[in-house]
């Protein structure tokens, strides 16, 4: 009997192109299976002479020995191959573009940190309001000239066509709905889009404001400034010319705008604020020998337009990619 010399050589070859188990299953029998000669061989042993017999025993047994072993290693690295292309978990991530925050959500937000600080909870409002949240309750009353300064969107209903809905114009309903159902003190902040019938490169039909509204004993118009000043130097980070500018609100009595000093671009209006009214917290049902309260609405576009000199107010709005990606973390 003749023993091949070249069979190691040529398994080790062949396992070299193997690509799945199954193929490797299919090799090893080829070589080490029932009918492959190492196997078969060893049947024929005892035709031989008993010495002969002995000494390719001995060759056939080291034989497949090494065949052994060589699909062993062969198996192994397979194996290792396979995991490493299997999905791992700790591999860091495809740098998939997934986009910004839009700079008006990161103003809104810097705001409500600032406020959330200080204790003030996040209350949500509803952009369709009712005539009372929006107005009655703010002290407005009917044909109340006030009105004027809202450029309101009506909603018609499907029943008739007086507007039992709106858009509201301001978050100020929020100052409503809040007093209405918490228990004082309150010190809430409410975030949100306001609507109104007006476009140009300082308005839009639609925008954001966040309502503040503090309620609690010993409120003073003082508190009022104190935290607007301070709001606002730590939101741009420096000393801040401010300056409160009488005004009129019917829902706040005194009222104010605050304006702030914006390099040579001179004052800029920024916010409108006030003590609540008497009339909104009797409303509310606010004892008012005890409770006093301020409040306040930001415009976050006009707040964003001067952190970022943005000088079209449209821009936030256009989807232009070469605008927004300039806001990337
Ligand atoms: N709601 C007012 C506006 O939109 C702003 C404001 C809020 C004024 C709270 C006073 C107090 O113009």
């Amino acid at each position: 009997m003749q023993i091949p010399q070249d069979l190691i050589e040529t398994a080790t070859l062949k396992l070299k192109s193997v690509k799945s188990e199954a193929e490797f299953f299919q090799l090893r029998s080829q070589f080490l299976g029932k009918k492959s000669f190492v196997i078969s061989a060893f049947s024929e042993l005892k035709t031989l002479d008993i010495n002969l017999k002995v000494s390719i025993a001995k060759d056939l047994n080291a034989l497949k020995a090494d065949l052994t072993k060589v699909f062993e290693e062969a198996y192994q690295t397979l194996n290792t191959n396979n995991q490493q292309n299997q999905l791992d978990v700790f591999l860091p991530e495809d740098p998939y573009d997934l986009g910004s925050e839009h700079p008006i959500t990161k103003i809104s937000n810097k705001v409500i940190e600032y406020f959330s600080g200080l204790n003030y909870q996040i209350f949500s409002g509803n952009e369709i309001e009712t005539d009372f949240y929006n107005f009655e309750a703010l002290n407005f009353p009917e044909n109340h000239p006030a009105r004027q300064m809202h450029d309101t969107f009506y909603l018609s209903s499907h029943s008739s066509t007086s507007s039992d809905f709106l858009l509201r114009t301001h978050t100020s309903n929020t100052q409503i709905h809040s007093m209405l159902k918490e228990d004082m003190p309150l010190y809430m902040l409410s975030p949100g889009r306001v609507y109104r019938c007006d476009s140009d490169n300082t308005h839009l039909p639609m925008f954001t404001q966040i309502e503040g509204l503090a309620v609690d004993e010993d409120i003073s118009f003082g508190d009022l400034k104190g935290v607007i000043v301070d709001f606002l130097e730590n939101f741009f980070n420096e000393k801040m010319e401010v300056r409160f500018r009488p005004s009129y609100f019917p829902f706040t009595e005194p009222s104010a705008e605050v304006d702030i000093k914006f390099g040579n671009k001179g004052w800029l209006e920024i916010l409108g604020c006030g003590m609540v009214h008497p009339n909104v917290l009797r409303g509310c049902n606010i004892n008012i020998k005890k409770f006093r309260g301020f409040a306040f609405g930001i415009g976050i576009e006009r707040l964003a337009m001067l952190y970022y000199g943005v000088n079209d107010i449209r821009e936030f709005y256009s989807s232009n990619f070469d605008f927004l990606n300039q806001f990337k973390p």
